[in-house]
């Protein structure tokens, strides 16, 4: 992929996405980064576009792809990395918590995908950043349920969009590794800085990488479902 690819990142306000925008820039693309304030601080880059984008709102979401399409008309990769977690290191599910992780990570960047992708151009991408925290097969723990779940339905959907659309855009799910943002107060400790977290994701983005991938970029391993 070289200097005149676009790649759309959502929630590049701060964190991993923050991070991953300006990796991206710094290799030659072209980035367009959301966050909930249009005016992203600090990015006075030409080849940096800030979006507004509120993914759990559904206005939010078709006024952002209409923008796009109007003034970009397509885009090489998506990275769906907006996320919260409202009830990490909690033990037990709160409605409203739920409610909202589920509107952000799951059901808004769902639709919001829908709506992007008859933007992608042909050989594009779809990651989501999902968690290792919604592998099934890894959970051996009982906190966090609403995000924990919020990532499982998330990766059902990497797999369900790899298998419609193989044909022309790969699809993968990936886990950052624990890094230091403030999604949640446990996360002063994290292993990672989201300078490294977004290196990582980026040698898998440019790697040879197989669609329909759960992929753990902090030790470069695949993940179980
Ligand atoms: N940090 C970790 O250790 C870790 C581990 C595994 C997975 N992840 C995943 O990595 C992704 C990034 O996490 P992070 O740690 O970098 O979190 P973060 O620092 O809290 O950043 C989250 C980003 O999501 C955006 N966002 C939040 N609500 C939104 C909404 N309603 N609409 C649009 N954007 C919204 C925020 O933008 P604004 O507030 O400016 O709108 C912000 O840019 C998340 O999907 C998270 O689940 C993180």
């Amino acid at each position: 992929m070289g200097s005149n690819k676009k790649v759309l990142i959502t929630g590049a306000s701060m964190g991993i996405g923050r991070a991953l925008a300006k990796k991206f820039l710094e290799n030659g693309f072209f980035v367009i980064g959301t966050g909930r304030n249009s005016m992203i601080e600090n990015f006075n880059d030409d080849n940096f576009y800030p979006l507004k984008l509120d993914i759990s709102n559904s206005n939010s979401v078709k006024e952002a792809k209409n923008k796009i399409f109007k003034i970009f008309k397509s885009i090489d990769i998506l990275i769906n990395n907006a996320g919260i977690g409202p009830d990490l290191d909690t033990l037990f599910p709160d409605k409203e918590s739920f409610t909202k992780t589920f509107e952000v990570n799951t059901i808004g960047t769902v639709f919001f995908t829908e709506f992007f992708i008859p933007l992608i151009n042909n050989n594009g991408m779809i990651l989501n950043i999902s968690s290792k925290m919604g592998s099934i097969d890894f959970c051996k723990l009982t906190d966090s349920v609403a995000y924990r779940m919020s990532k499982s339905a998330l990766n059902m959907y990497t797999k369900i969009l790899a298998n419609r659309l193989y044909n022309n855009i790969k699809v993968a799910s990936i886990h950052p590794g624990w890094v230091q943002t403030t999604i949640a107060k446990s996360n002063i400790n994290g292993r990672l800085t989201p300078e490294k977290s977004a290196e990582n994701i980026f040698r898998f983005i440019q790697s040879d990488f197989q669609n329909g991938i759960f992929w753990n970029s902090e030790n470069d391993t695949e993940l179980s479902w």
